[in-house]
């Protein structure tokens, strides 16, 4: 069997530079548990980045997605296939929105959303209104229209121009956001795209009140609300989207990530007032909603419900910050503080610290997290993770903290 050293020389030959991946080759998961090539174990609190919200290997999704392809895996959407039809009706059901579009990653389904929001207000017959209102630090994805809303300039440069029409605002700046609707070409904004918690950005939560204003201001503004629920939805803080806990019903929710617990699922709800912003042949994909994917989508969502899930982001959430508060309290040289909720949390290290380069040492103790912004530890572990997992990795960064500061 090929060793890590084998199969990094062949990586490093073989595969573009735009990652950077820990120098190990991980071959199968359980739970919250991974083993590399070699059989070493890491506890994976990372989770994929958000997208393994039922665990590793879960054997109920491991069936049905077995037996999915053993029945039909794609049709195209020239034709209907059951279980895309049925997990439109799961997620309406769930969301309160009414019509569902399916993609295959979370940038697809921002640039569905984009042009969605265009369309509107061209069929409405405002052609003008056609600018989005998105915010400094968010990040909604890598395809040019995403990342023209993604409000960090380290993912920008270098690409030339940008679909233009898109004005940034500091995120929880209520204030900057009344500005924009108000100054000149106010009235030319078509949406405002938002995220519950800036998860890329850093794990930083939207402030009190923050996303009923922005449903306040759209619709005195006749603006659309958009909320990129990519990261925090399917359950992550507590609730099966992070905006049902401010009581905010947007006008367009985008989803991808957990939502196929490791199986690339994107997705678009919206309003029945929206449905026929996509007339037919405006827009699609060719893997969208494939009976695959969406029979993998169907199990999470049936697993996440069987096993509680949701209920538990919220419980174990807590756990986790007041774990990251007390370290953060413990040792004030390194830490800034806890931020985020549910099991979306992040240890925000001072300016001058620097998270990728402290994620390998906490690698080498056998724990799996990741770096948001430029010096936040963030914990996005898998929704299956037991306290004690969350325990376990706790100790490892407070063990590698602890050294830092020491330093
Ligand atoms: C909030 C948010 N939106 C969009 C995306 C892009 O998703 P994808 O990488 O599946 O294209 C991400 C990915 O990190 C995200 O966190």
């Amino acid at each position: 069997m090929a060793t890590n050293a084998d199969l990094l020389r062949v990586a490093r030959a073989r595969l573009y530079g735009n990652y950077k991946p820990a120098p190990f080759v991980l071959a199968r998961g359980k739970g919250c548990e991974v083993w590399d090539v070699e059989g070493r174990r890491f506890l994976d609190l990372a989770g994929g980045v958000a997208v393994c919200s039922v665990g590793h290997s879960h054997p109920a999704l491991a069936r049905v997605i077995g037996e999915q392809a053993a029945t039909l895996m794609h049709v195209s959407n020239y034709f209907y296939n059951e279980p895309n039809v049925l997990l439109a009706d799961e997620l309406c059901r769930r969301t309160g929105l009414d019509r569902a579009f399916f993609c295959n990653s979370g940038t697809e389904a921002n640039e569905a959303v984009l042009k969605l929001a265009r369309y509107h207000f061209h069929r409405l017959n405002q052609p003008k209104r056609t600018r989005i209102l998105a915010f400094d630090n968010a990040f909604h994805g890598r395809t040019m229209g995403a990342l023209s809303m993604t409000g960090t300039p380290k993912y920008r440069e270098g690409f030339g121009d940008y679909f233009g029409g898109v004005t940034h605002v500091p995120y929880g700046d209520l204030a900057a956001v009344e500005a924009a609707f108000s100054g000149s070409g106010g009235d030319e904004i078509a949406a405002v795209i938002a995220e519950a918690i800036q998860g890329e950005g850093g794990v930083l939560p939207a402030p009190e009140g923050f996303l009923k204003g922005l449903r306040d201001l759209c619709d005195r503004h006749g603006a659309l609300l958009i909320m990129d629920e990519i990261q925090t939805g399917i359950g992550r803080l507590g609730s099966f989207l992070a905006c049902q806990q401010a009581g905010v019903l947007p006008d367009a929710v985008t989803l991808a990530k957990g939502l196929g617990g490791g199986f690339p699922i994107g997705a678009m709800l919206t309003r029945e007032s929206l449905a026929g912003d996509l007339p037919g042949g405006t827009h699609g994909s060719t893997f969208g909603g494939n009976a695959l994917a969406s029979a993998a989508a169907l199990a999470v969502l049936k697993i996440v419900d069987d096993e509680k899930l949701t209920e538990g982001a919220e419980t174990k959430g807590r756990f986790l910050t007041e774990e990251l508060q007390k370290l953060a309290r413990d040792v004030p040289k390194v830490c800034e503080g806890q931020r985020g909720k549910g099991l979306l949390q992040g240890l925000a290290m001072h300016p001058g610290f620097v998270a990728r380069d402290v994620l390998p040492k906490i690698q080498e103790l056998g724990v799996l997290v990741i770096a948001a912004g430029d010096r936040v530890l963030r914990f996005a572990p898998p929704l299956v993770v037991t306290e004690a997992e969350l325990r376990e990795g706790v100790a490892a960064v407070r063990q590698v903290v602890e050294q830092l500061a020491q330093a």
